[in-house]
C-alpha cells in the first residue's frame, strides 16, 4: 500500500480508502452477509488499507465497528457522517450531535477521526456552516472527532459550487469531491482551491455505474453524441474506452476500463484518497491493484481530456438497484 497525508489532518492514510456505502454497501446492498462485509473489511485491512468511509445513512456502521474490533485504534482513520437531513436550513444542530453519539455506539469507539456532514448542497451550506458546524466544533473540542469535513451531492452540485465555498473556510479539513474519466471538472473547480488551503481529499464516484455497468457507459455516449457533445465515432463504437486498454496493462497502458478508472482519479493533483465501494473480494484485490500501478500513459489522459473534459456531471445518477439501505 502507498500512504499520503490527508491534507492539514495531518492523518496518513492508504491511498486507497473503503468506502462502505455507494451501491455495494460492503456487499449488505446486494444481497451479501454481515459475515461477508466483515471479510471485506478484514481483507482490506490486510491489503493495507486503513481509511474506512462510512455514514449514518449506509447502515454500515455496526459491522464496520464489529470488523475493526481487536485493531488498535490508532492504526486506522474511521471517517463517518452525519445523516443527510441535519443540514436542511431546519434542522436543529441537536440532531447532528445526537446522530455524531450514535455514530459513536455503533461503531464502538469514543472517537471517530473525521466527521463530516453528508451531501450538502448550494443552499445548505449556509445552515450547515452557521448553526451544525459551530455545534459539532464543541463536540470536537470535547474529543468526540478529530476533524471536520464535508461531503458535496453530487448529482445535485455538478458544479461544485459548495465546494468552492467550504475549501477555504477553516473549518472543513477535509472534502469529498466527485471525479471521474468522464465528470472531469473538480480539476479547475475544486482541487486548487483544496491544495491551497491544505484541505484533504476524499475522492468518491470513480466507477459508479457509468463503468461498472455493462452498457451504461455506451448508452450515455450515445446520448451525449446525439446532443453534440462528443464525437459520433464514440457512440458507434461497442468498446468506446478500448483505446485505454494496450500493452501489459501494467507500467503501460490499462488492463481493463474499470483498472483505468481508478488509475485516472488516482494520479490526479490534488487527490488524497480514493475511496471504492465493494461486496466483492476479487473487485477488492483488483481495485487496489489498480489504485497502486503508474498513472496512465500520458497521450492516453491528453485523449480523456479532450474528449470529456469538457462535461459536467455525467455519469453521477442513481443506481438501478434498490439497496436495503439509503445510500451516498
Ligand atoms: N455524498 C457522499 O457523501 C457520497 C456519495 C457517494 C459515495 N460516497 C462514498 O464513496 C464511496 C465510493 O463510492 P462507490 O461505492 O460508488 O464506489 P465506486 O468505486 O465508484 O463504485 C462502486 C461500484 O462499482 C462496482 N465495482 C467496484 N469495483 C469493481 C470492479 N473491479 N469491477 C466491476 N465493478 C466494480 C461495485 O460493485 P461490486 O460490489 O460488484 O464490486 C459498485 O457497484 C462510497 O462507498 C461512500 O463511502 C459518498
Amino acid at each position: 500500500m502507498d500512504y499520503t497525508t490527508l491534507g492539514r489532518t495531518g492523518l496518513r492514510v492508504s491511498v486507497a480508502g473503503l468506502g462502505c456505502g455507494g451501491f455495494s454497501q460492503l456487499g449488505l446492498g446486494t444481497g451479501g452477509s454481515e459475515a461477508d462485509a466483515i471479510a471485506i473489511i478484514r481483507g482490506a485491512l490486510d491489503l493495507g488499507v486503513n481509511l474506512f468511509d462510512t455514514a449514518a445513512s449506509y447502515g454500515t456502521e455496526p459491522v464496520l465497528g464489529k470488523a475493526l474490533q481487536g485493531i488498535r485504534r490508532d492504526a486506522v482513520v474511521i471517517c463517518t457522517k452525519a445523516p443527510f437531513g441535519v443540514s436542511n436550513p431546519s434542522a436543529p444542530p441537536e440532531r447532528a450531535v445526537e446522530s455524531l453519539e450514535r455514530s459513536l455506539k455503533e461503531l464502538g469507539t469514543d472517537y471517530i477521526d473525521v466527521y463530516q456532514l453528508h451531501g450538502i448542497g448550494p443552499t445548505a451550506y449556509d445552515h450547515a456552516r452557521e448553526v451544525i458546524a459551530p455545534a459539532l466544533l464543541r463536540e470536537k473540542e470535547k474529543g468526540k472527532f478529530r476533524h471536520l469535513g464535508i461531503t458535496e451531492t453530487a448529482p445535485g452540485d455538478p458544479e461544485h459550487q459548495m465546494m468552492q465555498r467550504a475549501a477555504p473556510d477553516p473549518a472543513w479539513e477535509v472534502a469529498m469531491v466527485a471525479f471521474h474519466m468522464l465528470h472531469q471538472n473538480a480539476r479547475t473547480a475544486v482541487f486548487p482551491l483544496t491544495r491551497q488551503y491544505g484541505v484533504g481529499t476524499l475522492l468518491m464516484f470513480a466507477v459508479r455505474n457509468i463503468f461498472s455497468q455493462p452498457g451504461r457507459l455506451q448508452a450515455t455516449l450515445r446520448q451525449l453524441a446525439a446532443d453534440g457533445l462528443v464525437p459520433r465515432s464514440l457512440a458507434d463504437d461497442p468498446d468506446p474506452l478500448g483505446f485505454l486498454v494496450h500493452g501489459d496493462g501494467g507500467a503501460s497502458g490499462a488492463s481493463s476500463v474499470i483498472d483505468a478508472a481508478y488509475r485516472f482519479v488516482r494520479h490526479e493533483p490534488g487527490v488524497d484518497v480514493v475511496l471504492f465501494g465493494t461486496g466483492n473480494p476479487a473487485h477488492l484485490h483488483s481495485n487496489i491493484a489498480s489504485l497502486l500501478k503508474p498513472p496512465l500513459p500520458e497521450a492516453d489522459r491528453r485523449k480523456l481530456a479532450e474528449l470529456f473534459g469538457h462535461l459536467v456531471g455525467v455519469g453521477l445518477d442513481a443506481p438501478h438497484l434498490t439497496p436495503r439501505r439509503p445510500r451516498g
